[in-house]
C-alpha cells in the first residue's frame, strides 16, 4: 500500500511517515519546504531504517501532482500540507486562504483524475470555536474565531460536499487537540523558526535559555488555577491516529470526523510544573494579560475515535514533557 503524505516534512507529518513506514506501508512525501528542512527526510531514514520518497513541490501546482500521480500508484493520502499559524492569519488572511483552500482543492481535483478516493485530511479543535461545554464531541455546533480555523471548517465542507456528489470516496476528517512531543530518538520535532506561538516550544526555548521568561497569559480564567486549560496529545500518539484512520478509510467508503485527543485537560501551570519537574530545569514565567481570542478550556471527548478506529492514546504529560526537551538539546548539539 503506497501512502502519499502531503506535507510530509512537517512537525505532525513527519512522525506520521515514521508511523506509517514502521507499519508497512510505503510513503511518498511531497512538500515545498516552507515550513520545514530538507534534513527531515534523512532523519525519518535514520529512524525506520527504511527508504522515503521525497518530492519537493506545492500542492497548489497541479502539473507537479499530476506528474507523482502518474508516476507513483498512491492508494490513499493523507493532506498535511498548510499553514498554521493562528496570528498571521489574522494578519494576512488572504495567504491561508489561498494556501489552504487552494492546495487542497488542487489535489481532490487530481485524486479525482486518477480515481484515489481515499483521503486523511488534518482539521482542528480550533473549529469547535467556544464550545458551550466538555468534554467536546464532533456533534457539537461549528464555528470559528480566526481565518486559519474558517480554512479548516470550508475544507470539511468542501469535503462533505464531494462526499454527498461521489460516495466511493472514503474520507477520516481528524480534528486534533494540541499536539506536543517528540520522537523519542530525538530526531525528529517540532523546531520553530521564530518565536513561538504555542505553549510547548515557547516553554522549551526558555529552559533552554533561548528566551528571558514565559508570558503566561491570564491567571483569571475559569479554571482549576486560572490558567488556560487545553488537552495536549503526544505527537506520536496523533501520528498513531493516522494509521487507524488509514485502516478505516482501506476498508470502508464513507465520510466522517474524529476528535483526536486524550480527554484530559491540563492548565499551563500544570504543564510548566510537570516540565521543570521532569526535565529538572527552571522556567522563569510571569502572568501577563489573557491573549486576545483565547477560551478557558478546551478538552476533547475522545469516545467516538475509540470506538469507531480504535484509538487510543499511551503518553502521559510527563513523557510529553521529556521528549520536547530532548528534541530540542539533541537539535542544539547537532546544529
Ligand atoms: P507544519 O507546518 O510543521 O507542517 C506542514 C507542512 O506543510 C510543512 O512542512 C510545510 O512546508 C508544508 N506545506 C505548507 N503548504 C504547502 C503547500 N502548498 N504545498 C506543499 N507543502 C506545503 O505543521 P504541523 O504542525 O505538522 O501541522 C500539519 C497539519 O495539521 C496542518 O494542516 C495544520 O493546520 C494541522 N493542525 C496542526 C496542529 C498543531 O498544533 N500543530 C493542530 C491542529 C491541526
Ligand atoms: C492553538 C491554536 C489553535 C489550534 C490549537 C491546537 C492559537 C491562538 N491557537 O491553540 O487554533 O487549534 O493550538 O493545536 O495558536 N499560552 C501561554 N503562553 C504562551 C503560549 C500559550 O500562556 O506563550 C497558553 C494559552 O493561553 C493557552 C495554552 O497556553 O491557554 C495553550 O496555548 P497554545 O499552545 O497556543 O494552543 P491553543 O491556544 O490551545
Amino acid at each position: 500500500m503506497k501512502i502519499l503524505v502531503t506535507g510530509g516534512t512537517g512537525y505532525i507529518g513527519s512522525h506520521t511517515c515514521v508511523e506509517l513506514i514502521e507499519s508497512g506501508y510505503e510513503v511518498v512525501i511531497i512538500d515545498n519546504l516552507s515550513n520545514s528542512k530538507i534534513e527531515v527526510v534523512e532523519r525519518i531514514k535514520e529512524i525506520t531504517g527504511k527508504d522515503v520518497k521525497f518530492y519537493e513541490g506545492d500542492c497548489i501546482d497541479k502539473s507537479f501532482l499530476i506528474k507523482i500521480f502518474s508516476k507513483e500508484k498512491i492508494d490513499a493520502v493523507i493532506h498535511f500540507a498548510g499553514f498554521k499559524a493562528v496570528g498571521e492569519s489574522v494578519s494576512n488572511p488572504l495567504k491561508y486562504y489561498r494556501n489552504n483552500l487552494d492546495s487542497t482543492i488542487t489535489l481532490l481535483e487530481v485524486m479525482n483524475e486518477f480515481n484515489c478516493k481515499k483521503l486523511v485530511f488534518s482539521s482542528s479543535a480550533t473549529v469547535y470555536g467556544k464550545p458551550k461545554s466538555l468534554p467536546i464531541k464532533e456533534t457539537f455546533p461549528l464555528s470559528t474565531t480566526n481565518p486559519y480555523g474558517t480554512t479548516k471548517l470550508i475544507i470539511e465542507g468542501i469535503l462533505r460536499d464531494l462526499y454527498n456528489s461521489d460516495n466511493n470516496w472514503s474520507i477520516a476528517i481528524l480534528r486534533y487537540f494540541n499536539p506536543i512531543g517528540a520522537h523519542k530518538s530525538g530526531l525528529i520535532g517540532e523546531n520553530p523558526n521564530d518565536i513561538p506561538n504555542n505553549l510547548m516550544p515557547y516553554i522549551v526555548k526558555v529552559a533552554s535559555k533561548e528566551l528571558e521568561c514565559l508570558n503566561i497569559f491570564g491567571n483569571d480564567y475559569n479554571t482549576k488555577d486560572g490558567t488556560g486549560v487545553r488537552d495536549y496529545i503526544h505527537v506520536v500518539d496523533l501520528a498513531k491516529g493516522h494509521i487507524k484512520a488509514i485502516e478505516k478509510i482501506l476498508n470502508e467508503n464513507g465520510i466522517d470526523a474524529y476528535n483526536l485527543g486524550t480527554g484530559n485537560g491540563y492548565s499551563v501551570l500544570e504543564i510548566v510544573n510537570a516540565f521543570q519537574k521532569v526535565n529538572n530545569v527552571k522556567v522563569n514565567y510571569k502572568i501577563v494579560e489573557r491573549r486576545k481570542g483565547d477560551i478557558d478550556a478546551c478538552y476533547a471527548d475522545p469516545s467516538y475515535a475509540k470506538e469507531k478506529l480504535g484509538f487510543k492514546t499511551k503518553y502521559g504529560i510527563e513523557d510529553m514533557c521529556i521528549d520536547a526537551y530532548n528534541f530540542a538539546k539533541k537539535f542544539k548539539e547537532d546544529n
